[in-house]
């Protein structure tokens, strides 16, 4: 299926210089569509300079950048938010994942933009036990591990309301996302990749069975696209990909590198879960903002299905190998 795309309808774009921001501006200008493009450094989107393209200087705490931009005929593609790494505090998530985000959706609708595609996460629907979980579950964060997953949930929520008084809200809730990635912003799994083809030390921690959804960032672009063209109002679409374990992860990885893994080896979760509380407490991290709470993401279940997205918007991911190959091709990684 091509690309639905409105093609005059300007974009509002937040979160442009971050991992799928960078793909969603370069997809988007490839359409010819006019952006702008709201970054804290506008020095940031240099090489990807084009007639189309205006950069607005400004953080999202400051509603003055962009408000003068929010007209009916905009629609906006929320993306920026405060990344779930150790060592960021709780109120920074919240002032950035929350409050200015909610102030951005009230101004959007108060203004009345038509159509405001948010980018969320699926972990705001919870774990899973057993059959994968999809959005009929409803936001599910209050217990979170971690405070970057609550922030996210407590937003949609908010945001849901927001919809129900007449904000043109489409929520898309990409799994773990993985591919070609920016030095300027790059992707976790991605540097994963690097790390294990580089050491070819397959370690996983307890039996690394614990299952996650990873998708391709490409993937994730188009289904921001059909979001964005067929999306309905007040509706939320899980955008995921194929299961798989951490042990089959480093397996394939390793596979389609053609590398023989040095060392196979697994750490006793609670000898991580120790080493990671020490390194919380010398750090002084808050509560869900530590290694601790990444551990706990880590050794658990988060299965998804993606059918919603699929029935309704036309989307569809490549295999996990697939997109793999062309994130080690990127890499310049061959076997
Ligand atoms: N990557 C994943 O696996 C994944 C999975 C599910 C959902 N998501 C969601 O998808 C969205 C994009 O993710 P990503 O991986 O591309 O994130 P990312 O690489 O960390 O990029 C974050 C973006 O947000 C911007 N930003 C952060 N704080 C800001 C502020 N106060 N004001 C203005 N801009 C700010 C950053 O700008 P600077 O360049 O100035 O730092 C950057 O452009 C996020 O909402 C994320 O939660 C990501």
């Amino acid at each position: 299926m091509t690309d639905p795309a409105p093609a005059e309808v300007p974009v509002l774009l937040t979160g442009a210089t971050g991992f799928i921001g960078r793909h969603l501006l370069a997809r988007l200008l490839r359409a010819d569509r006019p952006v702008l493009a709201l970054c804290r450094d506008s020095r940031a989107l240099a090489d990807l300079a084009h007639p189309r393209l205006r950069v607005r200087a400004g953080g999202l705490e400051d509603p003055e950048c962009y408000r003068p931009f929010l007209t009916p005929e905009v629609h906006v593609m929320h993306l920026a938010a405060a990344r779930g790494i150790p060592g960021i505090t709780a109120q920074v998530l919240r002032q950035v994942n929350v409050t200015a985000t909610l102030e951005l959706a009230r101004l959007a609708a108060r203004a009345g933009v038509a159509r405001f595609v948010y980018v969320s996460s699926a972990f705001v629907f919870g774990p899973s036990t057993g059959s994968p979980v999809d959005e009929t579950r409803g936001v599910k964060s209050r217990e979170a591990p971690t405070a970057y997953i609550r922030s996210r949930g407590e937003a949609l929520e908010a945001m849901a309301a927001l919809a129900e008084q007449g904000l043109g809200l489409v929520a898309v809730c990409p799994t773990i996302v993985f591919g070609p990635d920016h030095p300027r912003h790059p992707n976790r799994i991605t540097g994963y990749i690097r790390s294990l083809v580089r050491h070819r030390l397959d370690l996983v921690v307890g039996t690394g069975s614990c299952v996650r959804n990873l998708v391709e960032v490409e993937d994730v672009v188009r289904g921001i696209l059909q979001a964005e063209a067929r999306g309905r109002p007040g509706e939320a679409y899980i955008l995921g990909g194929e299961e798989v374990t951490h042990r089959e992860f480093n397996r394939i990885v390793l596979d389609l590198a053609g590398a023989v893994p040095r060392l196979r080896a697994s750490v006793p979760a609670s000898l991580a879960l120790l080493a990671a509380r020490c390194a919380d407490l010398l750090g002084r991290q808050e509560e869900g903002c530590g290694y601790g709470a990444a551990l706990r993401v880590l050794t658990t279940d988060w299965r998804y299905s993606s059918r919603k997205a699929a029935g309704e918007l036309g989307y569809s991911a490549r295999p996990f190998a697939e997109g793999m190959r062309r994130t080690l091709e990127f890499l310049g990684i061959r076997p």
